[in-house]
């Protein structure tokens, strides 16, 4: 794969400390923070330095690697009690992303088949975890780009790409090789309020990666899909539970709605990791709630009427019922409904 469009890596392990791009200082600042520990990497998260389901996961792997390290030093005949705080502190980073508890579940598999301390066995899972989430990345890519018809304009939500993932990204991906088939006339994507991971990040990425994009405000998607003949929403996920809904996030429903009136297809793009069959439904599914100060304010000042209050969901549950196809990296799942979700995993 040729990287004129897949340039970027956010995530980069480096011997005794992870360093991540920092997202809340993109685009006017490119700078990795060096994390060294899983209480740092925690609060990495929380604040979003890191931040996209996947890369969420990836990031907590490489932390219970940390972790580890430093419950050996401590005592290394107790790590592995030891490191069960530090477990608790990265699975507390965020609730709605259910790649994060998917990643710690896999290295606390490791851990709980080591007889003694190896890091390299669990560097390496770490490692494998990163490496798989771009080769299934690569793989929606194809799987959903196949949808796309020539000529198409395209909406996309929030940021999806490879700042999102270990690289290359699930709905941006599909954009991305859409692109290089020929297939996008216009690729359009929405600020993304509060943190405006439309305007700062996926355009961002996408001009990084020589492919244009037009931004509009979230309000003006109706209009975007009623002037600009737009083909296809395409997003990404936080969590998938069985039966199809979808959480993603905040807006993202708003646009499964409009989309539906306006007979403009719907497209979710998340691997496996991302699909939590233990819900029935999203109704279960545990929504972020983030600080009103993320609304009320900008980088610290005031921009709303001194007094107001303000409901922050940072995720929302769009229901199977709107969605055209989720594309994963085991293959489409066209009107997603509880038994098709299922063969998913047969
Ligand atoms: O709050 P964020 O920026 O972590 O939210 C990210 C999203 O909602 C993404 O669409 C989702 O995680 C998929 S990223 C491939």
């Amino acid at each position: 794969m040729s990287n004129e469009h897949d340039s970027l890596r956010a995530i980069v392990w480096n011997n005794d400390a992870l360093q991540l791009l920092d997202q809340r200082v993109l685009p006017h600042e490119t700078r990795y923070l060096t994390l060294r520990s899983a209480e740092e990497i925690a609060n990495a998260i929380r604040e979003m330095v890191v931040r996209g389901a996947p890369a969420i996961g990836i990031t907590a792997a490489f932390g219970v690697v940390l972790a580890a390290r430093h419950a050996v030093a401590q005592d290394q005949n107790n790590w592995k009690s030891l490191i069960k705080k530090d477990f608790q502190l990265l699975a507390a980073s965020r609730p709605t992303a259910v790649n994060l508890f998917w990643a710690l579940a896999k290295m606390q598999k490791i851990v709980d088949n080591s007889n003694s301390y190896d890091d390299t066995v669990l560097l390496n899972e770490a490692q494998r975890i990163y490496d798989v989430d771009i080769a299934d990345n690569y793989r929606m890519g194809e799987l959903g780009a196949a949808f796309i018809e020539p000529h198409s304009n395209v909406l996309t939500h929030c940021n999806t790409g490879s700042l999102a993932t270990g690289g290359y990204g699930t709905a941006l991906g599909v954009i991305r090789s859409a692109y290089r088939a020929g297939n996008l006339s216009q690729i359009f994507a929405d600020e993304t309020r509060p943190w405006m991971q439309g305007s700062r990040l996926t355009a961002w990425e996408l001009l990084q990666d020589h492919i244009p994009v037009t931004l509009i405000v979230e309000g003006a998607a109706a209009s975007l899909m009623r002037d600009k003949s737009i083909r296809w929403v395409i997003v990404g996920a936080d969590r998938i539970t069985a039966n199809g809904d979808v959480a993603n996030k905040i807006g993202t429903y708003n646009l499964a709605v409009l989309a539906k009136y306006h007979g403009v297809k719907f497209m979710v793009v998340a691997p496996t990791s991302t699909i939590d069959m233990n819900l029935p439904n999203g109704e279960s599914i545990p929504i972020e709630q983030r600080a009103p100060s993320e609304i009320l304010q900008i980088k610290g000042q005031q921009i709303s009427a001194v007094g107001a209050n303000a409901w922050n969901p940072a995720f929302d549950v769009t229901p199977a019922s709107l969605i055209d196809v989720i594309v994963t990296e085991r293959g489409v799942v066209q009107t997603p409904a509880l038994e098709k979700m299922q063969a998913l995993f047969l």
